[in-house]
């Protein structure tokens, strides 16, 4: 800690003034003046430090609350920002991207490479019939394909899906269903923590439940055989060398309005099967730019780490796109931390200099509970920020991290945002002192309060729902295909208002603790799920007549997935069984989704009108008070 003065309360770290001085949001109370005086003019200038084809006759259009819309007659294309730009200029020769395997191989792109290669593919799509609209799943491990494939469908205006490579087969059809995708790009696998995840064999088994795709490309990443059906399967390498697509470097980057889609993609929600959040060229990548930019004061040499996975909103906003909108280079890893050891993230950040490294807090409790020795025995000291995202950290994770990572010099940037908000909502900069727990103040124009069930703010210090004011560019536009459900879901409980689902406190500092969330989506290591996705799985198992899924907390975790199944007549209960309930949640939709606890019962819950309170479950569990339990059907 800086022994600066300070007015702020509580465990304040200081800016480090070589850090603070030197970054490129150097006085943030600007900004936040800036932004709070005048919104628009704001990201008016924000966005010209980007390239359009064609400028915005106004920038933001709220007259069809709350579908706003940004840059307005502004013609653009997320490529034209993330590449098309750099290779006009000398950093065509710089590292975009350099990947590390998990089996040791080392591939590095400049943007030249990258460019060419997207430009290539985008070729590939052309022939075989995509074009703009058309939607794309991208179910792939962590490999630079993934970066082709999203890139290549913006070029042609085609909108990805990405699903996340650790989903399943029952997850991954739900999503190519809804989104109704003509094509899969996909691998033979891909490698994970010392296993390889056989994608191809799960696509294989999706399609079975589907009609949808016509065609599926296969990357080959292990080289284990695979199941390749002809006329519709193809593999990637021989596509990209067909002299058809030879002269695929004549492929344009189509000109997008600023409100087309960009992508959609799968998150949980409180009810129901999980929504396409709908995110766009314009105002999405003007919002991941200016955000990583003034967070991650990514500086032109710098090397960026981000550990997520290029399928959550973190790896699309700032593995992808975020650092190629600011020209940067990016590292990526395809495999664990743990593998083969518990110091591969660490010799990495050594091997590869990294400077900036932004990472979760489930991974960090996970890497604290092997030791500092880890960290230790590495040459960490290129790092001059870290990041923290996607639930709340604990200050002794943090404090862990400041020390053995950071090394007491990195300010830590905890950053709250959602999938639905495209980019950071809530967050430090660099020059802004931090407190271990809380992701501080929120971002230059971004107007947040806490409230009560009446949607009245509560008084500094009392818990209440989270709620954002005011729109902001890079936010969602709709649910693909559901545009009712976007407006009761997000905005209807308080008018005027977005609902994040989190619940948070703000100290007399106005910084902003956020708790946790208040409805049924848990956040198992970070990862989002549903428990109605959940318990539609458990249910699809033929032993299992009805069951409830909630979260509780889990010291590595975070918040562990518990789940109470009655069984149809004719099942007994037995451990095998609940090693094949845990199986069978594996299958259908992940690993991450295994539940820690599975526990037989013969009654749920549930209100008069049937739905299951697993309010009541929780407060059981947790031997706290049920609350009001008027409601409770006897
Ligand atoms: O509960 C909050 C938590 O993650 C939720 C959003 O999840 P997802 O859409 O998967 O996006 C995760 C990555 C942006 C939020 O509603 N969350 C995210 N970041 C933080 C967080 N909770 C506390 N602190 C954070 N920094």
């Amino acid at each position: 800690m800086s022994d600066q003065p300070s007015s702020l309360h509580g465990d304040v770290y200081h800016p480090v003034p070589e850090i603070a001085r030197q970054a490129n949001v150097p006085n943030p109370e600007l900004y936040y003046k800036e932004a709070s005086e005048d919104l628009e003019g704001y990201w008016d200038r924000r966005a010209k430090e980007l390239e359009w084809y064609a400028p915005w006759t106004k920038v933001l259009d709220d007259s069809n609350k709350p579908f706003f819309k940004w840059f307005i007659d502004g013609k653009t294309n997320i490529v034209l920002n993330a590449l098309d730009r750099h290779v006009k200029t000398w950093r065509r020769n710089k590292l975009a991207l350099i990947w590390e395997g998990e089996t040791g191989e080392l591939r590095t792109f400049s943007y030249h490479a990258l460019n060419r290669e997207v430009t290539h593919f985008s070729g590939v799509l052309r022939s075989m019939g995509i074009s703009k609209g058309d939607r794309v799943t991208i179910y792939l491990p962590r490999i630079p394909e993934a970066w082709i494939a999203m890139l290549a469908c913006a070029k042609v205006g085609a909108v990805h899906s990405v699903v996340y490579g650790g989903f399943s087969v029952e997850a991954l059809h739900g999503r190519i269903e809804d989104s109704g995708s003509r094509l899969i790009i996909t691998a033979d696998g891909g490698y994970m923590g010392g296993k390889i995840v056989e994608l191809k064999n799960i696509v294989d088994e999706a399609l079975t439940r589907t009609a949808h795709p016509e065609n599926v490309i296969v990357v080959r990443r292990t080289g284990k055989p695979v199941n390749m059906e002809a006329g519709r399967d193809f593999w990637y390498h021989e596509l990209m060398s067909l002299p058809l697509t030879r002269n695929a470097s004549k492929v344009e980057t189509e000109v997008m309005d600023a409100e087309d889609p960009l992508f959609i993609l799968y998150t949980s929600g409180t009810t129901g099967k999980p929504k396409a959040i709908v995110h766009t060229h314009g105002g999405y990548q003007v919002g991941v730019y200016a955000t990583l930019h003034d967070v991650f004061d990514l500086k032109e040499e710098d090397r960026w780490w981000c550990t997520a996975d290029p399928g959550w909103i973190t790896g699309h906003s700032y593995i992808v796109y975020g650092p190629l909108l600011n020209g940067a280079t990016s590292f990526m890893y395809e495999g664990g931390p743990t593998y083969p050891f518990p110091d591969r993230w660490w010799s990495m950040i050594a091997k590869y200099g990294i400077n900036i490294f932004y990472t979760t807090p489930t991974a960090i409790r996970g890497l604290m509970r092997f030791g500092e020795a880890w960290p230790n025995r590495h040459d960490l000291s290129t790092l001059r920020l870290l990041g923290s995202v996607g639930e709340p950290i604990n200050p002794e994770a943090w404090r862990w991290f400041h020390k053995n990572v950071g090394k007491e010099k990195c300010p830590i940037m905890d950053t709250w945002w959602q999938t639905e908000t495209g980019a950071f909502m809530i967050t430090p900069m660099p020059a802004i002192p931090t407190k271990p727990g809380s992701a501080t103040r929120p971002y230059p124009g971004v107007e947040m309060d806490i409230v009560d069930e009446k949607g009245v703010p509560v008084k500094t210090g009392e818990e209440g729902f989270l709620v954002i004011k005011k729109p902001w560019p890079a936010m969602m536009r709709t649910i693909y295909n559901d545009p009712e459900r976007y407006v009761q879901t997000y905005w209807s409980k308080f008018p005027g208002m977005y609902l994040a689902g989190d619940s948070a406190r703000r100290d007399e500092d106005g910084y902003y603790w956020i708790i946790g969330r208040v409805d049924d989506v848990i956040k198992v290591s970070g990862y989002r799920l549903g428990t109605a996705e959940l318990e539609s799985a458990f249910v699809s198992h033929h032993a299992v007549a009805e069951t409830a899924v909630i979260g509780l907390p889990h010291e590595l975790k975070g918040v562990a997935i518990h789940a109470y199944v009655i069984l149809k007549a004719g099942h007994e209960p037995s451990e095998a069984l609940i090693e094949e309930l845990r199986h069978h949640i594996a299958h259908e939709m992940g690993p991450i989704a295994k539940p820690e606890r599975i526990e037989f019962v013969k009654s749920l819950p549930k209100t008069r009108s049937g739905k299951i309170m697993r309010r009541v479950l929780k407060a059981r569990a947790l031997g706290i008070s049920e609350g009001d339990i008027s409601t409770l059907e006897e």
